[in-house]
């Protein structure tokens, strides 16, 4: 496209001041710029824009919640027992239909590491990345079951090469490179909070960024991932982040809980310890899962308790769910079946005379995507309780922050796995530092009779 039919398509919709620079520009740089600019779909970005004030009423929404359809950690009411839930989806782990999918897109910001977070050094004694830990659990599970487990990957333009070189480096940390898919996110261009203006990163560059891990639907079809999941037979898909290294990768229960249901989508929460708990609430309005942000919810709503001092809206989201493909595919289908959510974000950018501003306030908005959106079209959608002290560890701050560091995160993993070590029959002392390969054990039950009982451990240890 040249100069002048891209200016026609940008002065359509008030953007002609990313052509500002095009004349400074040599023409691989043209070529880049008309390229970005070719992707952007510019309706959409006004229409998102100009809905920017458009807010549902949360309040209205959750006075009207109800609990989810849930299968508590007190499994006394629940409708299958543990035992009934672990035979389903050992089951079907055994008949090989179920796959893996694990988002990596995101820029880690807060973590402030300058590399994909997969690659984070997060093993409390081996130093081992998210990444190898992750597949450590997947490939683990799949001898368990004697079956081959899929692992598909989403990355983003900020991180698709470098995770590749990384899982190349590293032979894919003994994946079949059959079993692992890579597949990138897209992005959504930034634009200026008062308005509305596209925002140059450079003189040649748009300022984008990957477009949220509701990005994953449309990504997973569009690489081929799903029919490649369809081709193998997969049925269901354990989705999890990048961030939590304790995550129960394709775990049995879990599974299980979604077959017998016959859900559609199944979401891993914990109760909340504090109304205001910063994670997203699972609710039910009108007979449909979905959630409530923890922004959007109001103080006295939120403080609601049931006849027992309960939490009425209890269930927090740790972001990890199990989806059928069916399901995936058919919500591919239905164009916006997820909205778009906006955020207020620094975002560094060039000014017309080309000078490069570091915004103290809020100056942008971002446009994401959000997977849990999926959950009001989900038919049966329920939500599985797990202890956030087995199960729930993201890494999301840097050091020094008051949660989720590094090292609240490599406490919280030794401290687990000092629980395993002693049921098992170990004497482990207090505070020190050990981690289980998931080679060696994945749960406590798997590690009972791999210990010798007695065993004194006072050291730092690795155990694999
Ligand atoms: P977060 O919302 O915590 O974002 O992502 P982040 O990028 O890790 O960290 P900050 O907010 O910049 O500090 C939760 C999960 O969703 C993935 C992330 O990789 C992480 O696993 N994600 C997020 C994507 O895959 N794509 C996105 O566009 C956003």
């Amino acid at each position: 496209m040249c100069n002048r039919d891209l200016l026609a398509i940008l002065r359509q919709h008030g953007q002609e001041h990313l052509l500002s620079f095009w004349s400074q520009l040599d023409a691989g740089q043209q070529k880049s710029l008309a390229q970005q600019i070719g992707g952007i779909d510019f309706p959409l970005i006004q229409k998102l824009f100009a809905q920017r004030q458009r807010q549902s009423d949360f309040r209205d929404l959750a006075l009207r919640a109800a609990q989810p359809a849930a299968f508590r950690l007190d499994a006394s009411k629940n409708r299958f027992s543990p035992a009934e839930a672990r035979t389903r989806g050992q089951q079907a782990l055994v008949a090989g239909q179920v796959g893996v999918i694990l988002v990596a897109g995101g820029q880690g910001t807060r973590l402030g590491f300058n590399h994909p977070k997969g690659q984070f050094s997060i093993g409390p004694v081996s130093g081992r990345s998210l990444f190898q830990i992750h597949i450590d659990k997947i490939l683990a599970t799949a001898r368990r079951y004697r079956v081959r487990i899929p692992l598909y990957l989403m990355t983003s333009p900020a991180t698709h090469e470098e995770t590749l070189r990384f899982l190349a480096a590293h032979d894919r940390f003994g994946m079949a490179e059959e079993d692992l898919r890579v597949f990138c996110q897209a992005t959504m261009p930034a634009v200026d909070a008062a308005t509305g203006q596209l925002l140059l990163e450079s003189r040649d560059r748009l300022a984008v960024s990957p477009n949220g891990h509701g990005g994953m639907l449309a990504a997973f079809a569009e690489s081929g991932a799903m029919a490649d999941a369809q081709g193998r037979g997969i049925q269901q898909l354990f989705y999890f982040q990048i961030d939590n290294p304790l995550v129960d990768i394709a775990g049995a229960e879990c599974i299980g809980y979604h077959i017998l249901s016959d859900a559609e989508m199944t979401s891993q929460v914990i109760a909340k310890r504090d109304p205001l708990e910063k994670v997203g609430n699972v609710v039910d309005v009108d007979g449909r899962l979905m959630v409530i942000e923890y922004s959007d919810l109001p103080e006295d709503v939120a403080s609601k308790t049931n006849p027992d001092g309960s939490l009425t809206i209890w269930a927090g989201s740790i972001a990890v769910h199990v989806f059928d493909l069916d399901f995936l595919c058919r919500a591919k289908d239905q164009a916006d079946s997820l909205p778009y959510h906006f955020a207020r974000k620094k975002v560094a950018y060039i000014d017309s005379t080309g000078r490069r501003v570091e915004s103290a306030d809020a100056n942008a908005i971002k446009f994401e995507r959000f997977i849990f959106d999926l959950m009001p079209s989900a038919r049966n959608a329920i939500v599985v309780e797990v202890d956030p002290a087995s199960a729930f560890a993201p890494l999301k701050n840097a050091s020094g922050a008051a949660a989720d560091t590094p090292e609240s995160v490599k406490a919280q993993m030794s401290e687990l796995h000092r629980q395993w070590l002693r049921k098992a029959g170990a004497e482990v002392a207090e505070g020190v530092a050990v981690e289980i390969s998931p080679w060696l054990a994945l749960d406590a039950e798997e590690l009972r009779g791999k210990v010798r009982p007695g065993l004194k451990i006072s050291e730092p240890t690795f155990l694999e």
